[in-house]
């Protein structure tokens, strides 16, 4: 029998009505997407709204939404401004790529998240989990979930993907990345306006050392491996495949490219997940001894399908991701006038779809701030809008490594759950905090005691 939900777990102020675009770019707005966001946001299907001389178009309804990024999706790609924010990073990976650059990459990597692949993983997802399990204390102690999420799922990518190379699993590289991440505090408007490189505040000059270190180690990663891909792995196929296609010089750019863009996309977003997770299971303890009880029962049978046997888990995570959402935006640029379903669009206008705003929607979602796992039991999921629910996107643009980042989530859990009891601190509260993703501000100290 599922417990019936009545948690409400934590977010940011709003603010009672929209602000002038240049008001919704200062204080701590400037830093969080998800602060102070205006009450009507959470009402509206469509809001057209004015910054710096942009016309740009707000997206709440799950019709505009399917318009936007699938039915019409040629006509409405990544914007030159976020390319233009990825490029020093990740290039032309394919994560920003646009075209046919785009097409023939996401080719190459599409076998490797097919649900197959992905079970082959499970094994080495649950051996790198329980590696990193060994920091957490023997005692009851806080400890910061957000961190050893971090570790795990970065241990995870390096291990499934690249061979385990030690220098994606060190301590250096999850400093590097980390810097990089702070800068993100770093006003958005400079981003913005791609002045990026030109900030002299400390956080970005460590941030810009911190990028230039992420590609050097990359590099040489993909320089040892060379055209052969130097291993039977994810990312030795990957190079195989470009070295084949493409001069050896443009091959090897786009290699380094895809290799920070795989590392980074690939653990952020789910190691973000996974503290948000812990802390919906640390506010609700009856659930979170529910979840306990299948994981313990799940993980005594085979690894490879231990994912589809925690259906409680799945759906607990479903609804984390409803109420924080890694990704924070889905941002289009329309390259041609369009009606979007009766709302005139024109070229060069953007177009912004917030999943913590259309998860958190009052006309799609019944009393939406509260915690209610039973939303996501498979007859409710399945009477769901196909678009009202969107923590990975929609359309051909969708994560291509969901279904590895559920199975993972699923398996860390499991493992965590069935070794360790989480409680909230007296007195915490986390605070959401969305730049890039959608982090914990001070990290998730949670209070962690063996069974
Ligand atoms: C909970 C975990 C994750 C979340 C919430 C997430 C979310 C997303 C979202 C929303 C997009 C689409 C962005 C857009 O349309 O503008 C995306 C794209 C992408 N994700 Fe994920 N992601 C997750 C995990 C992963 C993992 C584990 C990998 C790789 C192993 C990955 C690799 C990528 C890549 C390469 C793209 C670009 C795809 C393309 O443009 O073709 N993500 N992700």
């Amino acid at each position: 029998m599922a417990t019936s939900a009545t948690f409400v777990p934590a977010q940011p102020p709003r603010v009672p009505d929209w602000l002038p675009g240049w008001r919704a770019m200062t204080g701590e707005r400037l830093r969080s997407v998800v602060h102070g966001i205006a009450e009507p946001a959470f009402d509206v299907w469509h809001q057209p709204r004015q910054f710096l001389n942009m016309d740009l178009h707000i997206v709440n309804a799950p019709d505009m939404i399917g318009h936007v990024l699938l039915d019409n999706h040629s006509n409405y790609v990544r914007p030159r401004q976020s390319r233009q924010i990825l490029k020093p990073l990740i290039g032309n990976g394919l994560l920003s790529a646009v075209g046919e650059d785009w097409r023939k990459q996401r080719k190459i990597v599409a076998p490797t998240f097919a649900p197959g692949a992905v079970a082959g993983m499970a094994a080495l997802m649950a051996d790198a989990t329980r590696d990193a399990m060994r920091a957490l204390p023997a005692e009851s102690a806080r400890v910061d979930m957000a961190e050893l999420a971090t570790d795990t799922t970065m241990a995870i990518i390096a291990k499934t993907l690249f061979s385990g190379d030690p220098r994606l699993m060190s301590h250096e590289a999850s400093a590097h990345i980390g810097r990089l991440i702070a800068s993100a505090a770093q006003p958005r408007l400079m981003r913005i306006l791609g002045l990026q490189d030109f900030d002299p505040s400390p956080s970005m000059i460590r941030a810009r050392r911190s990028r230039r270190w992420l590609r050097r180690t990359l590099a040489d990663l993909v320089r040892e491996r060379g055209p052969s891909g130097g291993a039977d792995d994810f990312f030795g196929g990957f190079m195989r495949a470009l070295y084949a296609d493409l001069p050896p010089s443009e091959a090897e750019e786009l290699a380094v490219d895809n290799a920070i863009t795989f590392y980074v996309a690939g653990h952020e977003t789910t190691a973000t997940a996974l503290s948000w997770a812990c802390y919906v299971l640390a506010g609700q303890p009856e659930l979170q001894e529910e979840a306990r009880a299948e994981a313990v029962a799940a993980l005594g049978g085979d690894i490879a399908t231990l994912a589809d046997r925690l259906p409680l888990l799945r759906q607990i995570l479903d609804e984390t991701m409803r109420l924080y959402p890694s990704a924070l935006q889905l941002i289009r640029e329309a390259v041609a006038d369009d009606d979007m379903l009766g709302v005139p669009v024109r070229k060069g206008e953007l177009v912004f779809v917030y999943p913590w705003v259309v998860h958190r929607h009052r006309k799609l979602w019944d009393d939406p701030d509260r915690f209610d796992h039973n939303r996501f039991a498979p007859e409710k999921k399945a009477a769901l809008h196909r678009f009202q629910y969107i923590p990975f996107g929609v359309g051909p643009r969708i994560c291509v490594g969901a279904r590895f980042a559920i199975t993972e989530a699923l398996i860390v859990l499991a493992n965590w759950l069935s070794a360790r009891r989480l409680a909230l601190p007296h007195g915490f509260q986390p605070i959401p905090y969305g730049n890039i993703t959608l982090r914990p501000k001070h990290g998730m100290p949670l209070v962690v005691s063996p069974l």
